[in-house]
């Protein structure tokens, strides 16, 4: 079986809604460590609940460079049986961005959440962008990760309507509901190899 290491940065809600449906044997995958770059992360605390191996590797006050911290948590992954052979990487609100070698050795072995549909909204604060830029439609992507921000190829997105009354909070809210779907959704189908990349596609079976 595949090995799951899932990176946070807080909250982890995203990481909870992916160890819960692992946990209802929905989802074909060991979860073997979830590692934080942040000691406080309230997601430490929710994985330990459900069972699965934490481990901090902080990254403030870290004075080598982006690979060299970067180097850190692939050993950690390694340990931990989530290789590039055997293993599979999500980002789950790391507020970090990955240096292109760990990009290059876990190549399509990377996947991310983000709050909008993309290309639109890459970034922070994606929720606040979509409604600054009066759009009527936002949502949620899951991507793999390449070396860019936010430009890996998509695996899966989901709609959210604008409400004329929306505020940060109530849109990012509903995006949030969405994320919980379709976060779990994608690894499932990566752990069931039913996700092909052909340039910028991925093809699903
Ligand atoms: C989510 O909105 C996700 O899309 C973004 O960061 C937030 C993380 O939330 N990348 P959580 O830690 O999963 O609750």
């Amino acid at each position: 079986m595949l090995n799951l290491g899932i990176l946070i940065s807080g909250r982890g809600s995203n990481m909870e809604s992916i160890l819960k449906s692992i946990k209802k044997k929905r989802i074909p995958i060991n979860p073997a460590i979830v590692i934080s770059n942040k000691p406080n992360a309230k997601g430490l605390k929710v994985a330990e609940k459900l069972g699965v191996k934490t481990l901090v590797i902080e990254s403030k006050g870290f004075k080598g460079s982006r690979w060299q911290y970067d180097k850190k948590i692939v050993e950690a992954l390694t340990e931990n049986g989530v290789t590039s052979r055997n293993g599979l990487v999500c980002l789950a609100g790391f507020m970090r961005i990955i240096s292109p070698e760990f990009v290059k050795k876990y190549k399509n072995r990377i996947l991310n959440i983000h709050p909008a549909l993309l290309p639109a909204f890459p970034g922070l604060d994606s929720q606040k962008q979509a409604l600054d830029y009066g759009s009527k439609y936002s949502g949620c992507t899951v991507h793999f990760v390449d070396a860019g921000m936010d430009t890996g190829p998509v695996i899966i997105q989901s709609v959210v309507k604008i409400k004329e009354n929306d505020t940060e909070e109530t849109l990012s809210k509903r995006i949030l509901k969405e994320e919980h779907k379709i976060y779990p959704e994608a690894v499932n189908l990566f752990a069931r190899k039913k996700i092909k990349v052909s340039g910028r596609r991925t093809i699903i079976s």
